[in-house]
C-alpha cells in the first residue's frame, strides 16, 4: 500500500513531457556535441597535470555526471560557458569511483584505467547506464584487458579493486567488437611501458576523435579507425585543445524524426553527415526525400514511404542507437518489415509501448521484431525506458494523433539538450510539465 502510494506520489511529481501529435514540422534544427564522444575526455584528464581546454560539450545529465566524478577524484572543471570548460589537474584522490556517480552512467568505467595507470589502484562498483542488455552489461572484456596489462583484479560481492604496480604492453584481442573497451583500452595503454596492441577494434568516428586527441597531447597511436591499433607508451600527456565532434546519433534521430512525420522541410545543421552513411543507404530504399550538404541534411516530404529491413552493426553498419528512431519510422511505411537488433538484448521492449499506441509490431524474440505499416498511431500514457527509445517515444507522439505523456525523461535528458525547447523551434507541440 505504502509503495503504491509512493509510486503515485512520484509520478505525479517527476517531470514529463506532454506532446500534442500531427503538427507539421519546419524549420531548422542544430546538432551538439557528441554524448558518446563527450563522455571520454573527462577520464582522460586524470593523466595529465596540464589543462584539457573542452569546447562543443553537450549541456546533458550523462555530461554532467563525468564532470561530477572528475571533481570527486579531485580535478577541477571550470565552466567557461558556450558549452566549453577547462579541465584542470588539482589535488588527485585515488583510488575509490563514486558508487553513486558509477551507477549512473555506462561510460564511468573509462576512468577506471587512468587511474590504474596513474596511481596503481582503483577500486569501483558495476557501472550503470541504460537498461538494454542481459542483466547488468557486462565488463569482462575491460577486466580482461587490464589483466593482460599486468593489473590484479579482486572482486568482492559487487565491488572490483584492481591494482598495478606498473601496467605493461600487452596484445589484446577483443572476442566482442566493443565501443568503450577500445576507447578504455586505448587510452589507458598510453601510459603502459611497452606497446599495446588492440585487434578486432571498433572503429567508431567517435574512438578517432580521441586517439586525435590524444595524439595531439603526446600519445603515440597508430590505425585508430581501423580493426587493429598500436599504441606505444609514454611517460606522460600534456595539455591541450579538444572539440566534441557533433552528435551522430543526433543528427540521423533528428533526420528520421523529419522522415516520420513527413509534413514539413526540415534543415539539420552543424552535423557531419559522412557519419552516417548507412542511414543514407536505408533512406534511398525507402524513398525518404534528403539532401546532404558538407555539414547540413535537408529532408522534405515524401511522395511514399516504403518497409525495408535493416541489421543494426557496428560502425560503420547501422548504428544501434538509431534502431528505435527507425522502427517508429517503420510504423509509417508501406509494407512489412524485419527488425533485427543484433547488439542489445532488450532494446527492442520498447516496441510494446508502440504497440498500444496503435502499431503492428510482433515481437518474434528479443532480438527481432516485425513492424507492418502504415499504421495511425494514438497517443497515450508512457514512460522512457531508456535514452533511445525515449526518444524514439516523443517521434511517435509527435506523429500521433492526440495527446501523448511521457514520464521518466531523465532518461532523456542524459543524451539530448534542452530537447523540448529545441523541437518546439520546429513547430513541434511539446511542453516539459515540472510538477
Ligand atoms: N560487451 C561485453 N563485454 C564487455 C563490453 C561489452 O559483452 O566487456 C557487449 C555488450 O553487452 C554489447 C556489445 O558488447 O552487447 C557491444 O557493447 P559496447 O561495449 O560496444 O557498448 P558500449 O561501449 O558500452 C557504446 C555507446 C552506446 C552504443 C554502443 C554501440 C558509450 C558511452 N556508449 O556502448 O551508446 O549503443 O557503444 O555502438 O559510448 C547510447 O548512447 O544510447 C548508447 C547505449
Amino acid at each position: 500500500m505504502y509503495t503504491r502510494k509512493l509510486f503515485v506520489f512520484r509520478s505525479l511529481t517527476m517531470p514529463k513531457f506532454v506532446i500534442n501529435g500531427g503538427k507539421p514540422l519546419n524549420g531548422t534544427i542544430s546538432v551538439k556535441g557528441a554524448k558518446n564522444a563527450a563522455l571520454k575526455i573527462f577520464p582522460v584528464a586524470l593523466m595529465t597535470e596540464e589543462p584539457i581546454l573542452v569546447s562543443n560539450l553537450p549541456e546533458i545529465e550523462d555530461v554532467k555526471r563525468a564532470k561530477e566524478m572528475l571533481v570527486a577524484l579531485g580535478h577541477e572543471v571550470e565552466e567557461l560557458g558556450g558549452g566549453k570548460a577547462r579541465l584542470q589537474y588539482k589535488n588527485k584522490t585515488c583510488v575509490n569511483l563514486p558508487a553513486d556517480l558509477v551507477k549512473k552512467f555506462r561510460a564511468s568505467i573509462m576512468f577506471v584505467g587512468p587511474l590504474l595507470a596513474t596511481c596503481g589502484e582503483v577500486n569501483f562498483p558495476h557501472p550503470g547506464g541504460c537498461v538494454i542488455g542481459a542483466g547488468t552489461r557486462p565488463i569482462d572484456m575491460f577486466l580482461d584487458g587490464f589483466v593482460k596489462m599486468g593489473a590484479v583484479i579482486e572482486t568482492q560481492e559487487k565491488y572490483y579493486r584492481l591494482t598495478a604496480n606498473k601496467l605493461k604492453g600487452a596484445n589484446i584481442f577483443f572476442p566482442k567488437v566493443t565501443v568503450t573497451g577500445t576507447e578504455s583500452l586505448m587510452t589507458t595503454a598510453c601510459l603502459a611501458e611497452g606497446i599495446t596492441i588492440l585487434k578486432n577494434c571498433a572503429m567508431e568516428p567517435e574512438i578517432v576523435a580521441l586517439a586525435d586527441f590524444l595524439i595531439s597531447v603526446g600519445a603515440k597511436i597508430q590505425g585508430a579507425g581501423t580493426s587493429v591499433i598500436k599504441i606505444q607508451g609514454v611517460k606522460n600527456l600534456g595539455g591541450g585543445e579538444y572539440k566534441i565532434i557533433p552528435d551522430r546519433i543526433e543528427a540521423g534521430t533528428f533526420a528520421i524524426m523529419a522522415a516520420a512525420s513527413n509534413n514539413g522541410e526540415v534543415l539539420i545543421e552543424d552535423c557531419m553527415p559522412e557519419h552516417l552513411e548507412a542511414l543514407w543507404a536505408l533512406f534511398d530504399r525507402i524513398g525518404v526525400k534528403y539532401k546532404l550538404g558538407g555539414s547540413s541534411i535537408k529532408i522534405s516530404p515524401a511522395k511514399k514511404l516504403l518497409a525495408c529491413d535493416v541489421t543494426t552493426h557496428e560502425y560503420p553498419g547501422f548504428a544501434t542507437d538509431l534502431q528505435s528512431p527507425y522502427t517508429v519510422l517503420m510504423t509509417q511505411a508501406e509494407g512489412l518489415c524485419l527488425v533485427h537488433e543484433a547488439i542489445y538484448d532488450r532494446r527492442l521492449l520498447f516496441t510494446d509501448m508502440l504497440t498500444q499506441m496503435g502499431a503492428n509490431i510482433i515481437m518474434a524474440d528479443p532480438h527481432r521484431v516485425v513492424v507492418q505499416g502504415p499504421t495511425i498511431l494514438h497517443g497515450r500514457k508512457s514512460a522512457s525506458t531508456d535514452l533511445r527509445a525515449g526518444i524514439s517515444l516523443i517521434i511517435a507522439a509527435l506523429i500521433a494523433q492526440g495527446q501523448t505523456e511521457i514520464e521518466n525523461i531523465y532518461q532523456i535528458d542524459r543524451g539530448y539538450e534542452k530537447i523540448e525547447e529545441r523541437l518546439q523551434g520546429l513547430g513541434a507541440d511539446i511542453e516539459r510539465i515540472n510538477n
